[in-house]
């Protein structure tokens, strides 16, 4: 075992990650420690955009686009957060262009803007070109200006570095002076246990989408972080608000940008028709993305859906020129071709939703420190992109305000990581810190356990996609509860046949599905007492929105005793006011 010593550790190295290391490295002694090599992080898959009121191509303002992010996220989204989010944007997009990143631009040289859904004029009066872009490579980009800007400030980085474990002083649920010291990370190439030692510590290690079947996010999208802090026992916050993306190519679930739709792409059903013009008269195909999700499913289940078997509806870009798609979704209309073999110049694409984005995660507030309830913070614990829940997005989130997001929150997480070390004692770690993660690593590879991760995976996201996805009912909830209750009990017994420690991939694959396998049960157990629809969250039990009783954000704890949450299960629920400044909640209409 090895011991490090630092004033700011920060986990992950994505856009998040990255942003804050480049605040805090200049302040105070940091590292980055990261599962992935940087420039794999799945930021570089993010594709459509980063919007900014910028107003370089029509009117805007950063009043519309809190409005419009609070109306998406339909109001559960805590709005002095939405605010800084929205007025911060313009900096944000300005700090990235003076890093160098190339971004399209107008005739006249400006950065170019383009339509997402939800981004409206003047309080929903019709679309607003509001996402800055590079091509359809946006997310790519932002990676690699970051990582080029923290490689010319000479940033520490501890790539393949796994954290398993947050390293606390107490436990949160109950000790008011509980503080962070530290995290315990598995070295991918040694297999060595790693001590890091801290006094602020940042966690930024993006989304949990592998917990289901059909998703947009990378293989490495475990939910590590939100699972590391939820078993330390901090709450995770709004979990059974997950987003499905409208637009995964059909049957394998990978991301076609909603910048095809920005840029003049139609949704069309089995029989041709632009089916959005139903749902959303205003705004159509470029409503938020639950509405067009869930309309998308439901011309599937009424029968007017596309191809042999009616399960997928159609991207209709075929009026567009092709030198058009080419300057302006080059990358997306390749993925047509590669992996369905469609022709997007002339014929439509099959799409069907797929799991993207996770609302929830740990609750920060809004200088991005992790909060132990619903008002305490945890001193030297941080959180930003999407492992944590500020809340910007509430029960629903617009395309591009997540590189938004990244950008905004990871600048604030690092410069308040850095001045909180600038201040602070190291805490002691405790003795025997890293022993949960060494025995837990030992059970698994030198264990007699039969049962095959692959196996327990694929079980898993198989019951989240048939029970948890865009339409949920008490019965399809209950099912997956029990399915998860299952799959814990078949994961006691798992076992690896790798038994090296040298770039054992089966190993740490292992322990991410522990972690899926706890952040499946807080989604489901947060949906199945969530009895109301609001954003990503359709029950068709209770299809109104409920105000009266839920508009609250959900606080998901681990209990101490296995079986003594809601319904038998390991999660106890309670539920925190959300931040309304200047938004009263009204009828949802695009
Ligand atoms: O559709 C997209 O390009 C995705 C953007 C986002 O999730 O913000």
């Amino acid at each position: 075992m090895q011991t490090h010593t630092y004033d700011v550790v920060i986990v992950g190295a994505g856009g998040a990650g990255m942003r804050a290391a480049l605040e805090s490295s200049g302040r105070a002694r940091t590292a980055v420690v990261s599962k992935l090599y940087p420039t794999r992080s799945h930021t570089g898959a993010a594709q459509g955009g980063m919007c900014a009121a910028l107003a370089n191509v029509e009117e805007d303002n950063w009043e519309w686009h809190t409005f419009d992010t609070v109306k998406g996220g339909d109001y559960l989204v805590d709005q002095d957060a939405a605010e800084v989010m929205a007025k911060e944007a313009i900096d944000a997009v300005l700090d990235l262009e003076r890093m160098g990143l190339p971004f399209n631009r107008t005739p006249e040289g400006k950065i170019d803007q383009r339509r997402f859904g939800g981004h409206t004029r003047n309080h929903g009066e019709a679309p607003v070109r509001r996402s800055c872009y590079a091509a359809d490579r946006t997310g790519h980009m932002i990676l690699q200006t970051l990582y080029q800007q923290c490689v010319k400030q000479d940033v520490e980085f501890f790539n393949e570095f796994y954290v398993f474990d947050v390293i606390l002083t107490g436990d949160p649920r109950t000790d008011p002076d509980v503080r962070a010291a530290g995290v315990v990370a598995y070295e991918l190439a040694t297999g060595e246990i790693h001590v890091i030692r801290a006094k602020s510590i940042v966690f930024a290690t993006g989304g949990a989408g592998k917990v289901y079947k059909t998703t947009s996010n990378a293989h490495t999208l475990t939910g590590d972080g939100m699972a590391v802090a939820y078993r330390k026992g901090i709450p995770l916050e709004d979990m059974e608000f997950f987003q499905f993306h409208p637009t995964g190519l059909a049957g394998l679930g990978i991301l076609l940008s909603e910048a095809a739709r920005g840029e003049g792409g139609i949704l069309r059903n089995g029989s041709g028709e632009r089916f959005m013009e139903r749902y959303a008269p205003t705004i159509k195909d470029l409503a938020p993305r639950d509405i067009v999700a869930r309309s998308m499913a439901n011309e599937v289940r009424e029968g007017r859906g596309a191809g042999p078997n009616k399960d997928y509806v159609l991207l209709d870009l075929t009026h567009l020129e092709p030198a058009h798609i080419d300057a302006k979704l080059p990358d997306i209309t390749e993925f047509a071709r590669t992996y369905l073999g469609v022709e997007p110049y002339t014929e439509p694409v099959p799409v069907y939703p797929t799991a993207h984005y996770a609302m929830g995660g740990i609750p920060t507030n809004i200088t991005t420190q992790v909060l132990r309830n619903n008002t305490d913070v945890v001193p030297g614990l941080f959180a930003a992109g999407e492992v944590a829940c500020v809340s910007v997005h509430g029960s629903n989130r617009l395309g591009t305000n997540s590189l938004l997001d990244i950008n905004v929150f990871g600048k604030r997480a690092g410069i308040a990581a850095a001045e909180y070390a600038a201040t602070a004692e190291l805490v002691d770690v405790p003795e025997g810190a890293h022993l949960d993660v060494e025995k837990e690593l030992v059970r698994i590879a030198a264990g007699s356990g039969t049962e095959k991760v692959a196996a327990i995976r694929k079980d898993l996201q198989e019951s989240m996609d048939l029970n948890a996805q865009v339409f949920r009912t008490d019965e399809s909830l209950r099912q997956a509860i029990k399915d998860i209750d299952a799959l814990r009990e078949r994961y006691a017994n798992v076992g690896v046949s790798d038994r090296g420690t040298s770039y054992n991939t089966e190993l740490v694959e292992a322990i991410e599905l522990g972690f899926l396998i706890d952040l499946a049960e807080v989604v489901v157990v947060g949906a199945l007492a969530r009895k109301e629809s609001r954003g990503g969250h359709f029950r068709e039990d209770f299809p109104d929105r409920d105000d009266t009783e839920f508009m609250v954000h959900t606080m998901a704890y681990p209990t101490s005793e296995p079986g003594a949450g809601e319904g038998g299960s390991t999660v106890r629920l309670d539920y925190k006011p959300v931040v309304v400044t200047r938004y009263q909640p009204m009828e949802r209409k695009y």
